[in-house]
């Protein structure tokens, strides 16, 4: 489907959900997890960084390096991609975005209500009594991403402080996934941008709104295979989306 029928059905859409993957951040300078050479599990073992066990085993190696993560998102800017999603709700009755993004590019872009199915850099909790870690995270210099950090620990249990991430192994967090799942199945179209689809169940999303008959439309550099019934737009998100933008509302 061209640009331009897809900037018709978005035209036309009452309930838009856009659903984010890392490809959308990519822009900002933040790496993906599996695109070749720059993806973050490219380079890293998940196996050893993104699961409970990998935390309590070596905390201070996986501390540092999604402190070092968290210093990448902090000096980056939200892109065209970012900022033309946030333009959508100004066109669109309604605009649901649901990410699997830690970061916070969106809202730094203006987007109110992100729903984060796989939680955020920006709110890190005990590991044993899940309370929220209240006082602002440290600035640190971290040039590298082999730094080592020692965690805070709790101020309620003395338990060490987590990311807020969903880690492998993990439940998604239940509100935000019910949320994600109801605007998957209420939009009339789903846009799903800069994901490689392989992490479940963030990847039923675009299931879900197929099976309830909206139109689904997938934005990304990298040609994959989609069903009959769905679109594909080949292109980077920043300018697939400004051209959705301009193609549609001028
Ligand atoms: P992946 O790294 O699996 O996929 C990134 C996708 O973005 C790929 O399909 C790329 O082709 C595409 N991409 C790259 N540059 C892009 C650009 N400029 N514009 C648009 N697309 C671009 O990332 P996710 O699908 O987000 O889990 O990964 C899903 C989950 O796996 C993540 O949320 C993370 C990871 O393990 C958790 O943190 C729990």
């Amino acid at each position: 489907m061209p640009v331009n029928s897809v900037a018709e059905r978005l035209r036309q859409a009452n309930h838009v959900t856009v659903f984010t993957g890392a490809g959308v951040s990519a822009e900002s300078g933040i790496p993906t997890f599996r695109d070749a050479l720059t993806g973050l599990w490219e380079r890293f073992d998940p196996a050893q960084l993104a699961t409970a066990e990998a935390y309590r085993t070596d905390p201070s190696l996986c501390w540092g390096w999604y402190e070092w993560r968290r210093a990448k998102v902090l000096q980056a800017i939200p892109n065209a991609a970012h900022l033309a999603i946030a333009e959508l709700a100004n066109h669109v009755p309604k605009l649901t975005i649901v990410t699997q993004n830690v970061d916070d590019l969106h809202e730094r872009a203006g987007c109110e209500g992100v729903i984060h199915i796989h939680g955020s850099l920006h709110t890190p909790r005990c590991i044993d009594c899940a309370v929220a870690y209240g006082p602002i995270l440290p600035d640190q210099d971290l040039s590298h991403d082999g730094c080592r950090i020692e965690p805070l620990r709790c101020g309620a249990c003395n338990g060490l402080i987590r990311p807020g991430v969903v880690w492998f192994g993990e439940m998604l967090p239940e509100h935000a996934w019910s949320a994600g799942l109801a605007a998957a199945e209420g939009c009339d179209l789903f846009l799903s941008i800069g994901t490689s689809g392989m992490v479940f169940p963030a990847a039923e999303l675009p299931l879900r709104a197929l099976s309830k008959g909206s139109t689904v439309v997938h934005i990304n550099p990298s040609a994959f295979e989609v069903s009959a019934d769905e679109y594909f737009l080949q292109g980077p998100a920043t300018h697939i989306m400004q051209s959705l933008l301009t193609d549609a509302f001028g």
